[in-house]
């Protein structure tokens, strides 16, 4: 029996919990309900220990439970953490790394999918802080089902009911199921940019931080892929369960993508790969005086381009960083290095594109056809780009 762990924070919808303990078992799922302290103020855990036939899990540091249950050991066994009603309180928790209880704890140590169901005040749920910390949890790949609108337990009218059991469960078991989507497939990404050495201490490069690509890696994680990291130079946390392959230059990525290629299904090149390099790279600093004479460039390998000549299978996604003529320009490249995608982004956007936690992108398929995103965060934006790779994935 699949197990799921339920989080039960203080909201007077806390009655609704009781429906979605039921309407999981329905579906043939084992229940572990987690309660935050304030939340046994309105209904005892003994209720939901009758309903899920399991000890309720309020403090981490009972005795009984810590013989049985641990948070890390629990986070191994469920396969979603759905949190409702979710307070605005413990929302800012989960978004801030908060770990004072068994519940905030336990968000921290999970690597399944995570679904979180608002409930509160309308005031409360629009609050800056509550919208800000909302956000947040939305580019760490968390997932929410919207509050509805209607009569509040404050006996006012609004936005900040929790959204009816049925919606929750099924959004539940959406994630489930996208959590195994690309289980048994290989998935290369390339990130962030190349450097293209003129001595030991001068390069050329360009502004991508490899965050587009850090992102989708997460994504691809959190689909069941194993996944492959090509990044060239970055400040930032990769993702640590893909396989990283750190380079340098252009021809050094070429390098390590050719070798991954036979045994992946699919490739995404969000890397920004330098289209020129130094003929010679120099092993001494070249004197300032010299520099105008040694300066030349050469192409670098069009890795794509190489790819889809050698494909057998894969899906290939490309990226096109344009600054005009976005959509023209990406069709372009898209027929010149035979993709099945071609994500295209606007880099002359300051708020989008290089260096950003956001991104509005088009993705553009092999008929021309084109979603056009919203600006949200690259985990979102990595969100679409993989439930359109999904639908290309073994045809
Ligand atoms: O890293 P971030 O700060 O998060 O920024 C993200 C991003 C803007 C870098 C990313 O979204 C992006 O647009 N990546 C592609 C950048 C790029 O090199 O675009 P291009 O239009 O020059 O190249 C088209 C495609 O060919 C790309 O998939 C590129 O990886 C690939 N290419 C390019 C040159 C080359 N020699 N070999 C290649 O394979």
């Amino acid at each position: 029996m699949t197990k799921i762990a339920l989080g039960v924070s203080s909201s007077i919808s806390i009655y609704k919990a009781c429906e979605i303990v039921r309407r999981f078992q329905e579906k043939k799922f084992k229940v572990q309900v987690i309660m935050t302290k304030n939340a046994t103020q309105f209904i005892s855990p003994l209720l939901f220990s009758a309903l899920s036939g399991q000890e309720v899990v309020v403090d981490p540091f009972e005795k009984a439970l810590s013989k049985t249950i641990a948070h890390v050991s629990l986070a191994q066994e469920i396969s979603l953490l759905c949190v409702a009603p979710a307070t605005a309180n413990i929302i800012g928790k989960f978004s801030s790394g908060v770990a004072d209880d068994f519940l905030s704890t336990f968000f921290q140590t999970v690597k399944c999918p995570v679904l979180i169901a608002p409930a509160m005040n309308e005031a409360m749920y629009f609050h800056h802080p509550t919208q800000t910390n909302i956000q947040r949890l939305k580019a760490m790949g968390v997932k929410f089902v919207e509050p509805e609108e209607g009569y509040l337990a404050c006996q006012e009218e609004g936005w900040g009911r929790l959204a009816a059991p049925e919606k929750i469960v099924e959004e539940g078991l959406k994630l489930i199921k996208i959590s195994k989507s690309l289980k048994g497939k290989s998935v290369l990404i390339t990130a962030g940019p190349t450097r293209e050495y003129l001595d030991p201490v001068r390069f050329v490069s360009n502004r991508s931080s490899g965050k587009m690509g850090y992102e989708l890696a997460a994504e691809g994680l959190s689909r069941g892929a194993e996944v492959i990291l090509v990044s060239g130079p970055t400040q930032i946390m990769p993702p640590v369960d893909a396989e990283l392959r750190k380079v340098q230059t252009a021809e050094e990525m070429e390098k390590e993508v050719q070798a991954c290629f036979p045994r992946v299904d699919v490739v995404i090149m969000a890397a920004a790969v330098s289209d020129f390099r130094f003929p010679n790279v120099s092993s001494q600093k070249i004197k300032k005086r010299e520099l105008k004479s040694v300066i030349e460039f050469v192409s670098t390998p069009d890795i794509l381009g190489k790819l889809s000549q050698k494909k057998a299978g894969q899906v290939l996604v490309g990226f096109a960083a344009e600054t005009d003529n976005i959509l023209k320009n990406a069709k372009e490249k898209m027929r010149e290095k035979h993709l099945d995608l071609m994500v295209a982004n606007d880099v002359k956007q300051r708020d989008i594109g290089f260096d950003s936690d956001y991104n509005r992108v088009s993705i553009i398929d092999s008929h021309g056809k084109v979603l056009k995103t919203e600006k949200m965060s690259k985990r979102e934006i990595s969100q679409i780009i993989f439930d359109k790779i999904e639908g290309l994935v073994g045809k």
